[in-house]
């Protein structure tokens, strides 16, 4: 039996499959360990979007391995990089590295405990890479860490890989083509979510909306994805449902229909936008322009006049002059979003726009990085002002990670709310707040006790 720890970095796909390599040890018989310093094994599931991701995870491994030579109790410890970087490094990691044991990509989260435990019962078995393809392994992301109380959400991955190419992504590189799983086991996998109490699932996947599209038919004019929602909101006991990310291509009458007829689907869309400015978008192979994407935002308006939109943003992409930025920043003011996560552009090994000229100098990302968080927060504030006062439906799902004594919970528009005047018994109920303070982006409010 060995005490594992796992770091992830990265997007909440990385979350899911750290799950997944955690129940496969789990189901024999390790444990896993919050503990860096105690464990055996230490798993570090890898990010490659931007530059910043993967020199953190090779830095934080740095210093466990120094710390590995100076205790001692060196040769005995297993030290592995999952994931995106595994993939898209390989070999070379351990040229970088040579401490290191273990190296798996992105379609091999599966193999993780047979390799885990190879190389304890053998050490002089040194190292072990396994970033092959294969087959169907987006079936292999399926089971979940049972803890004593449920959490009430749950990611589910409904498919691997991009077959989108745009010019910045390295994901179609490090995740491989488009696979999706079949809808009979993810409705299952949901199912027996919601018998463990969970109650707001998460279809995870780089493109959601275009999921299944290479393997299942299109029915009645439903796409996969929209019949994939069908069935997943004919699951009893699930009473919210989400997806991210889905790619505004490909965001078609039959997926817009569903909000409002499908009563569990909460009033949020994440619809990465990248650019506003058609010149960028182009560079960047997103086949869209900035006037359609602000049609599909008001087309989801019009079935869900208060539906909170959220996005991604890339500043600093080869060739963004002042004016492209500023088209951006314009396009976030007309689209009124949420919130935005925003990206400096950071150039990615064999994609083509690190091959471009005209490479924007950091100095300037940072700069519109900063601008555009601040039209942001701007836009944030106004929103969540308006929700002083009012109360707001939410889903408790634990303590509050900055304050443990209060717990948190989200809207169905994904707010985050913190709030007094719970105990640990609401945990997994849908509460009535009333909401007193916001600082744009969080909530806090007290608990309306006499719904309890
Ligand atoms: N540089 C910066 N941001 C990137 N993203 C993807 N690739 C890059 C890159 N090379 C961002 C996109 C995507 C999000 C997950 O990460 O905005 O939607
Ligand atoms: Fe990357 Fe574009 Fe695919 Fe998203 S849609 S994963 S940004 S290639």
């Amino acid at each position: 039996m060995a005490k594992v720890f796992i770091k992830t970095y990265g997007c909440q796909m990385n979350e899911r499959d750290s799950e997944q390599v955690g129940a496969s040890l789990v189901a024999r018989g390790h444990v896993l360990t919050p503990e860096e310093n105690e464990a055996d094994v230490i798993l570090y599931n890898t990010c490659s979007v931007r530059d910043m991701a993967e020199q953190k995870a090779l830095a934080r491994m740095g210093n466990v391995v120094h710390r590995k030579r100076e205790s001692g109790r060196g040769e005995r410890i297993v030290l592995g990089f999952l994931g995106c970087m595994a993939q898209s490094r390989g070999e070379d990691l351990f040229k970088t590295m040579p401490e290191l044991d273990l190296v798996v990509g992105t379609q091999k989260f599966h193999r993780v405990a047979d390799h885990i435990e190879a190389l304890l019962k053998a050490r002089e078995l040194k190292r072990i890479c396994d970033t092959e393809e294969e087959l169907d392994s987006q079936n292999t992301i399926r089971d979940h860490l049972s803890v004593q109380k449920a959490a009430p959400c749950a990611f589910v991955s409904i498919m691997q890989g991009c077959n989108m190419n745009c010019t910045y992504c390295i994901v179609p590189f490090t995740r491989g083509g488009e696979r999706g799983r079949p809808i009979p086991e993810i409705v299952a996998e949901v199912g027996g979510l919601a018998a463990r109490g969970v109650r707001d699932v998460t279809l995870l996947g780089q493109i959601v909306n275009l999921y299944g599209r290479h393997e299942f038919p299109e029915r009645d004019g439903k796409s996969p994805f929209v019949q994939l929602l069908e069935a997943v909101h004919g699951v009893e006991g699930i009473d919210r449902i989400r997806f991210t990310s889905p790619h505004p291509i490909g965001f078609r009458e039959d997926l817009i229909g569903c909000y409002g007829r499908l009563a569990k689907l909460c009033e949020h869309v994440h619809l990465p936008v990248q650019s506003g400015s058609n010149r960028i978008l182009k560079a960047m192979h997103r086949a869209y322009t900035r006037e359609r994407y602000l049609t599909l935002i008001a087309n989801i308006r019009e079935r869900v006049p208060d539906v909170a939109v959220t996005g991604d943003i890339i500043v600093g992409f080869p060739g963004e002059t002042e004016e492209d930025f500023e088209e951006t920043r314009s396009l976030a003011r007309e689209v009124d979003f949420d919130n935005v996560y925003v990206f400096r552009y950071s150039p990615r090994k064999d994609t083509p726009a690190s091959e471009m000229a005209e490479q924007v100098e950091e100095s300037v990302k940072e700069r519109r990085n900063q601008v555009l968080l601040a039209d942001l927060k701007e836009i944030a504030l106004r929103k969540s002002r308006g929700l002083v006062g009012q109360e707001v439906e939410i889903l408790v799902d634990g303590p509050s990670k900055t304050n443990p004594d209060r717990l948190s919970g989200r809207t169905r528009k994904n707010q985050l709310v913190v709030f007094d005047g719970g105990s640990p018994r609401h945990i997994g109920q849908i509460m009535r707040v009333r909401i007193n303070e916001t600082t744009g982006y969080t909530l806090y409010g007290q608990a309306d006790i006499l719904n309890d």
